[in-house]
């Protein structure tokens, strides 16, 4: 008897495990926070970004850092596009601006630490689609030191791998379906992904970008880097709508501090869509990047480009 009924429990558990791997995951019905996110395709979906993610300070003195909170917090502010430079350190990979591009150190510390920080926030939140833009540009090696950060912290799972490349703005999922697949977190980098990893996506085949480090508010629109067969229209799009000041004319750029509530108040920000949307086939940017995204109205007005 004791015997039957235990059988009859395996077979049950059986029964219910195979159900559990062949029923689908729930459908996400709310996507980065709205209901319509869930059926827009990403290529036709604004997200607000992070210029120098990992280079925050509370220290106005600190002259290299861009952004004033920390990650986490940037993420709770609304940021779905981090955008972070990084350089190989006593054979480790860290967030660095370089003395060499006229910038004054800072170490934003290790990748793998930031990444670790990112998956937190991918657990926590599983409704959410982040982009990362990472900058390489010593051209370090996919395989051997990118690879291996999203590895330790996690965050390979979670990656969208393609169908194909180059993607166009108009081919890319919903966000729901990227939410569905568990695939949510599209990466690119500048230089350097040649194809040895395939989720780390080169950026300037399918996504362009204006002139960067702008010292004018009005942030003149030109497309400055872009690459391969995609017409402009077809590459995803950006704002780098992060004002610079030249520190006493010496050509040292320092992040405007001073107006980063005008810079990241809604109309500078849609001055600048507008001025980039005759190159962008009249559509309104992907990403809003900012320096001090906790100043200003940056959310606000990525919301209101998505027609909210
Ligand atoms: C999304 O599509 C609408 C309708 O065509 C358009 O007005 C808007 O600019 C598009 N947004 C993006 C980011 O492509």
């Amino acid at each position: 008897m004791f015997r039957v009924a235990f059988q009859i429990a395996l077979a049950l558990s059986a029964i219910s495990g195979a159900l559990g791997a062949a029923l689908p995951r729930k459908r996400a019905t709310i996507c980065n926070g709205r209901a319509e996110l869930c059926s827009r395709p990403y290529g036709n979906t604004t997200f607000l970004g992070s210029h120098d993610s990992a280079f925050f300070s509370e220290n106005p003195f600190a002259l290299a850092r861009d952004q004033e909170v920390d990650i986490p917090s940037q993420l709770s502010l609304g940021v779905r596009f981090l955008q972070s430079q990084a350089h190989e350190k006593d054979g480790e990979l860290h967030f660095c601006h370089t003395s060499c591009v006229c910038r004054i150190l800072f170490d934003g510390g290790l990748v793998v630490d930031y990444l670790s920080q990112v998956k937190t926030f991918l657990d926590a939140n599983p409704n959410e689609v982040l982009t990362l833009l990472f900058t390489n540009p010593e051209g370090l090696s996919l395989t051997d030191t990118w690879k291996p950060a999203f590895d330790s912290s996690g965050v390979t799972p979670f990656t969208y791998v393609p169908p194909q490349q180059p993607m166009k703005r108009s081919k890319w999922p919903t966000l729901g379906e990227l939410i569905d697949s568990g695939r949510r977190v599209i990466v690119f980098m500048d230089a350097g992904a040649d194809g040895s990893v395939d989720f780390i996506l080169p950026e300037f085949p399918m996504l362009w970008e204006p002139p960067f480090d702008s010292t004018d508010s009005s942030f003149p629109c030109s497309v400055d880097r872009i690459e391969g067969p995609l017409s402009t229209q077809d590459h995803l799009s950006m704002l780098n709508h992060n004002l610079d000041i030249d520190l006493f004319d010496t050509g040292i750029l320092i992040s405007d501090r001073g107006h980063a509530p005008t810079t990241n108040g809604i109309t500078s920000i849609f001055a600048n869509a507008n001025g980039c949307a005759p190159l962008a086939g009249g559509l309104a940017p992907n990403f809003v990047m900012l320096d001090y995204a906790n100043v200003g109205q940056g959310k606000t007005a990525v919301d209101r480009l998505n027609g909210f």
